[in-house]
């Protein structure tokens, strides 16, 4: 039985599955089981190749396919009877599982405006998100200076996928879903207050909450990469070049998002 080239296939189609489900994972990292099923598919392809390479190795290897469908032997026969009962039956059940409908709960519908968090830590700072105002604006004698800095890190950092006319419509912005929000109009900016906004830059798409999930921001979080100050002056260049003004933050305090 051993020497049996379908014996021999079989076994090795075990090996090539044990080593691509746990050996290459143990090797280096673990292959997604799509990619194991493609890798199956090749071996199978290959070992067929190999057992039709000549005659008589073909007819080996058909032989006991061959005698347990057609031989009349008891033991032929009730593995023809168990073979021809179950097989239909898994494939029945696989088929049943893959088209059965799931009744796991709908994903949450995500509200275009989570509710920021009471207070956010900044590079360790707290930032209270109620009382928290633009520190920038009462610097009345920089306010041009921070506009500059603000347009700076605006058309370094953000333009690509929020737009040179900040209508979210950047080089980049058709490559993403959600897209990259649209600044002027009356849905973004205009309806939020300052301190939500340095949420969303400080944090971005990783920051949000679970209610806003699943949603695939790419919003990059830019703590870290931009100062606080930097945050604070591009918000404020961003208000200036749509022309709008915050939302204040008191109403923002009592009604929320
Ligand atoms: C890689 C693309 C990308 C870059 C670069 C980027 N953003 Fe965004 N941004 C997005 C996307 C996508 C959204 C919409 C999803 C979301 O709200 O997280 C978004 C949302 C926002 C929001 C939320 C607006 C709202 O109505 O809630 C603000 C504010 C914002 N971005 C500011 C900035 C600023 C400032 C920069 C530069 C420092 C920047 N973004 C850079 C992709 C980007």
């Amino acid at each position: 039985m051993t020497k049996n080239p379908l014996f021999r296939t079989f076994i090795l189609l075990v090996l090539a599955y044990l080593f691509y489900t746990y050996g290459i994972g143990f090797l280096s990292k673990p292959i997604p089981s799509s990619l194991v099923t493609q890798y199956m598919v090749i071996t199978l392809g290959v070992v067929f190749l190999y057992a039709a390479s000549s005659d008589d190795m073909w007819n080996e290897f058909k032989r006991p396919i061959y005698e347990t469908l057609i031989a009349l032997t008891p033991l032929h026969k009730t593995v023809r009877s168990v073979a021809l009962v179950v097989l239909p039956l898994f494939a029945g059940y696989k088929t049943y599982q893959m088209v059965s409908p799931k009744t796991e709960a709908p994903p949450p519908f995500r509200t275009v405006h989570p509710a920021n968090p009471d207070s956010i830590q900044f590079n360790g700072k707290t930032i209270d998100m109620i009382t928290q105002r633009n520190p920038l604006r009462a610097d009345h004698e920089k306010y041009a200076e921070h506009l500059a800095v603000g347009k700076k890190v605006y058309y370094e950092k953000c333009f690509f996928c929020h737009g040179d006319t900040w209508e979210g419509d950047g080089h980049f912005a058709r490559g993403y879903v959600p897209r990259p929000a649209k600044f002027t109009g009356d849905e973004t900016l205009a309806i939020l207050s300052e301190s939500y906004v340095f949420w969303r830059i400080a944090k971005g798409g990783p920051g949000l909450p679970r209610e806003a999930t699943p949603w695939n921001s790419a919003m990059p979080a830019w703590e870290g990469r931009l100062t606080e100050n930097e945050i604070w002056s591009v918000i404020m260049y961003l208000y200036d070049a749509i022309g709008k003004e915050p939302r204040s933050q008191t109403s923002a305090a009592e009604g929320g998002h």
